[in-house]
């Protein structure tokens, strides 16, 4: 490591701007407004040394004491771990973030701080104003050790993070100022999906209502689509949504792949599963031929979605059964056929088995479902909080499925892109370790790969990033994270995220609610955020509960016990 008395630069007060036009610096004072407070026209350090990604720097302890007094909150904190400082590179400025600092004690009694900073971006200095302009991400002109290192404005900052001229869409507000809007770029945040990641109560559903409400005014006609596990959203949408829960969802059974068939009906393991398998497939095929569309169509395969009656399902299994030779296993058909049958009585499955579905809905539900058309309600909203667990899944996938299928069939026509967004989604793509190999994990972790030429995109939340499947993460063009207090979740984001977002990324477990970290190809740079504050009719049903005051308070008790007695036996919401 060089010293830094070699630059120049000595442990106390650095030297006036005009002493530094000797330096490797030029100066700056004349191409800063007038009014920029003297902090921003003074160095608070020099380049050490230089690597491909970031630099060691030194900080003079005394000039980041005095710019911890400075009005403007972005150079008050500047030079600090997880701020931002800018280094002079010729007539560009290079933007920095700080990741780590150190202590180092001088033999003459000075103290300076030893910092890490990781390369974010570059922009060209404007002469007159000495603004910044252009700013881009990525560094092609490197500093040398000896450059400056200087704090970075508000003025900077609003530079830095306004709009290039790209749609886009706001969310909160660029830490530490309070009026910089953070946006971020509509199409390159779901051209390359999207997660939206921190533990529990630290907003991730309010943030996500943030995010869609924003889309949904921006784009009036647009077709998202979001499961939602727990019955949280439908409050938050009520006006622009279609939402859809096990009383109107109507989905048809038929549409199920075989795959997502023997999810449902096999209940077999080990080698039964398969012959099971492969009897519900012969049977399956049988009672799908019986339509007349599948006449019309000729060829039709066992996953064909054409609708079919489930008695002509079991209607099929028994037949089969009646030519079994003697001494022929007949269980496995007596095994498929009571399941089907206790699905079809079974009143918490009307949703989807009711004897009302076997009409050739597919197109009707499709539009329903994909907002095709839109309608004024560019979102549905799919609670499946009242779907039986056993196919909470099973739903899922398919769902995700249809959204998938649909766009490489529709590839001839006008792309209609499509957002998925998945609450929970460790759920269901879960890493090998808690995988159940069930095909909603596939199927989701196919569109988080091949969604994107096909014009479906991804929106991934979840507070255990860790349990995500690998590789689905790093799938996901921008990273949006919340406090993340587990340290696994936190070294699982910091390997999917870019090199250049870690200084910002250390400062996950000290993010406050409602605060993130943006980066990757929704941002221009990663940035640190506070989201706006949310509307209440905007807010999703997740607010929590005030113990202090509902324990202070009675009422009504007897009859809500009964309402809800009532509604849990008639298994009806
Ligand atoms: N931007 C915001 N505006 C207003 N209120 C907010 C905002 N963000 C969070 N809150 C409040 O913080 C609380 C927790 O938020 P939220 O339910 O979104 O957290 P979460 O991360 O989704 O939690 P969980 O992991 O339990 O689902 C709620 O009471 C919510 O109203
Ligand atoms: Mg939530």
């Amino acid at each position: 490591m060089s010293d830094m008395s070699d630059a120049g630069f000595t442990g106390g007060r650095p030297a006036a701007p005009g002493d530094l036009s000797a330096g490797s610096a030029p100066p700056v004072a004349h191409s800063v407004s007038n009014n920029a407070s003297t902090n921003a026209r003074q160095p608070l350090g020099v380049v050490i040394d230089v690597a491909g990604s970031g630099s060691t720097i030194a900080l003079d302890l005394k000039r980041l004491e005095e710019c911890m007094g400075d009005a403007d909150p972005s150079i008050s904190i500047s030079g600090q771990v997880g701020s931002q400082i800018k280094i002079r590179v010729g007539n560009s400025w290079l933007l920095a973030s700080v990741r780590t600092q150190r202590q180092h004690a001088q033999s003459d009694g000075g103290n300076r701080i030893i910092a890490q900073v990781d390369f974010l971006g570059e922009g060209e200095e404007e002469r007159l104003t000495g603004k910044i302009y252009g700013f881009r991400r990525g560094v092609t002109r490197y500093p040398v050790p000896g450059s400056y290192i200087y704090p970075s404005t508000s003025a900077d900052l609003r530079q830095i993070y306004a709009s290039d001229g790209r749609a886009n869409i706001t969310v909160g507000t660029v830490f530490p100022t309070r009026d910089i809007r953070a946006g971020l770029y509509i199409d390159a945040l779901l051209g390359k999906h999207f997660a939206l990641l921190g533990s529990t109560g630290t907003g991730k559903s309010t943030a996500a209502s943030l995010i869609l409400h924003r889309i949904c005014e921006l784009s009036p006609e647009g077709h998202v689509v979001m499961i939602d596990p727990h019955g949280e959203y439908m409050q938050a949408f009520g006006s622009i949504g279609q939402l859809l829960d096990v009383s109107n969802l109507q989905m048809p059974y038929w549409l199920m792949n075989f795959e997502e068939h023997c999810e449902v009906f096999l209940t077999a393991s080990g080698v039964d599963r398969q012959v099971d398998a492969d009897i519900l497939a012969k049977c399956l095929l049988a009672a799908r031929q019986r339509n007349r569309l599948s006449e019309q169509i000729g060829k039709i395969t066992v996953d064909s979605p054409i609708p079919y009656l489930l008695s002509d399902l079991t209607n099929i299994l028994q037949n089969e059964m009646g030519k079994l030779e003697k001494g022929t296993n007949s269980v496995p058909y007596m095994r498929i056929k009571t399941k089907v049958e206790e699905i079809k009585g079974d009143p918490r499955y009307q949703f989807m088995f009711s004897g009302m579905l076997v009409g050739d809905t597919m197109a009707e539900f499709l539009a329903k479902v994909f907002r095709l058309p839109s309608n004024g309600k560019p979102i549905s909203i799919i609670d499946v909080s009242g779907v039986p667990s056993e196919i909470t899944s099973t739903v899922v996938a398919v769902l995700s499925r249809l959204v998938f299928d649909y766009a490489i069939w529709a590839r001839d026509e006008e792309t209609r892109p499509v957002l998925l967004v998945c609450e929970e989604a460790h759920r269901y793509v879960p890493n090998e370790k808690n995988s159940d190999g069930s095909s909603v994990g596939r199927i989701l972790s196919r569109i988080a790969k091949e969604g994107r030429k096909y014009g479906v995109s991804l929106g991934l939340i979840t507070q255990r990033p860790s349990d995500l499947a690998e590789g689905v993460l790093s799938q996901c063009g921008t990273i949006i994270a919340m406090r993340l207090n587990n340290e696994r979740d936190q070294a699982f984001v910091k390997a999917a995220m870019p090199e250049g977002a870690r200084g910002f990324l250390d400062s996950l477990p000290a993010l406050r609610n409602r605060e993130c970290i943006i980066c990757g190809e929704g941002v221009t740079i990663p940035v640190r955020a506070s989201f706006d504050n949310l509307d209440e009719a905007k807010r999703p049903a997740s607010a929590d509960p005030s113990f202090a005051d509902l324990w202070r308070e009675s009422g009504g008790e007897e009859d809500s016990v009964i309402r809800t007695v009532q509604r849990w036996r008639a298994q009806g919401r």
